[in-house]
């Protein structure tokens, strides 16, 4: 099965009956290993979760700690893209150059890295006098 098809048949589980949005992601560790997730919203929405934090959930309970390649699928008119809080957590067990795959069921597809998804990114270099 491929990360594409993961994706989406993790998708289909969403629970998104506020934003009606389904999103899946699915995430290869460098042990190889594929882990899925999909967006779980709540009526309070803020506590809602993203596809992508599921998936790194899901790596992190299974005992993996490193992201080699990531995709997102969505029925959107663009591919799309992980929101600013997911782009941090990818950032967080990725390296600059990994691939995010961004698709739609219908079929585009937009291959991104990490760097590009999040320059600048903060890390805790930047907390080394501390
Ligand atoms: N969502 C994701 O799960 N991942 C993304 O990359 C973008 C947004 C979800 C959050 C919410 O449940 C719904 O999509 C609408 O924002």
């Amino acid at each position: 099965m491929t990360l594409r098809e993961a994706a989406t048949a993790v998708r289909e589980r969403a629970y998104a009956p506020y934003s009606r949005f389904k999103v899946g992601a699915a995430l290869m560790s460098t042990t190889g290993a594929v882990h899925v997730g999909c967006n779980v919203e709540n009526v309070a929405y803020p506590e809602g979760t993203c596809a992508e934090a599921g998936a790194i959930a899901a790596m992190i309970a299974a005992g993996d700690t490193r992201i080699a390649e990531v995709c997102v699928i969505a029925d959107s008119p663009e591919p799309v893209p992980p929101c600013g809080g997911c782009r941090q957590k990818i950032a967080e067990f990725a390296g600059q150059e990994v691939k995010v795959t961004l698709c739609t069921t219908d079929g585009k597809k937009k291959v991104m890295t990490v760097a590009e998804l999040l320059p600048g990114v903060f890390t805790s270099a930047h907390m080394d006098r501390a």
